[in-house]
């Protein structure tokens, strides 16, 4: 066993380079929806570890896949933040995974980890963070463990008429970010493993294929 002094870490700090982080806000308010307001008490979790760059779906500033592409690429690591709207998330987020397309399975995604922040008012979030996770699994994605959260007023609320700490622990709290921070950080700083991509259609996905 190696003494204290010589154990290697994942930690973010000993890496050659910090890390590139992109933090996509996809609210439909742009800078001032919850997601940003997620984003921003995330933030100061990763940058003492990491080169954050901030891109927003919609607002002043707002992106696109096409204009944002250069920084994807250049990107280590992720962190996708969206409200609940009708069970599904935002549709800047769904234009953005649609335009993304031609780049599912490619070395813009491959095997980078990418973090989901979700906000809800009571329902549905769970739902939206699962299935986006699923999406950026198959775009080439990896996900740390314990990197999606779901933050909900109606839980908040709970919380703050819960005095017992063991239900109130299980749900969901700004708190949380710590973990998501950590994790992000953690699979960001590893050397990332020797991942495939198989073949992907990539010139007539958009053709109608029923016979009529
Ligand atoms: C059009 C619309 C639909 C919404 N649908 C849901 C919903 O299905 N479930 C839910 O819990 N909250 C729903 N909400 C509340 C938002 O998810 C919540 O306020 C979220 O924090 C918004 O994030 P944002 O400010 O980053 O866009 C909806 C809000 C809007 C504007």
């Amino acid at each position: 066993m190696l003494p204290d002094s010589q154990k290697q870490t994942a930690h973010p700090a000993t890496s050659a380079r910090r890390p590139r982080i992109l933090l996509l806000n996809a609210s439909l308010a742009g800078p001032t929806g919850n997601s940003a307001r997620l984003l921003a008490l995330l933030a100061p979790r990763l940058a003492p570890h990491a080169e954050l760059h901030h891109a927003a779906l919609a607002g002043p500033a707002a992106v696109t896949f096409a204009s944002l592409e250069p920084a994807l690429h250049s990107a280590d690591a992720f962190v996708f933040a969206t409200g609940t709207h009708w069970d599904s998330w935002s549709s800047p987020l769904q234009k953005f995974l649609e335009d993304a397309t031609p780049a599912e399975a490619t070395a813009l995604w491959l095997g980078k980890p990418a973090a989901a922040l979700v906000t809800e008012h009571s329902t549905g979030g769970k739902g939206v963070l699962s299935r986006l996770q699923g999406v950026l699994l198959t775009l080439g994605c990896t996900l740390p463990p314990l990197s999606g959260l779901v933050l909900s007023h109606a839980a908040q609320l709970a919380r703050q008429n819960t005095l017992t700490a063991g239900p109130a622990d299980d749900l969901w709290q700004p708190a949380d970010l710590d973990i998501i921070a950590h994790n992000l950080l953690a699979a960001a700083a590893a050397p990332r493993p020797d991942f495939r991509s198989w073949p992907v259609d990539r010139t007539d996905y958009t053709k109608p294929w029923l016979e009529a």
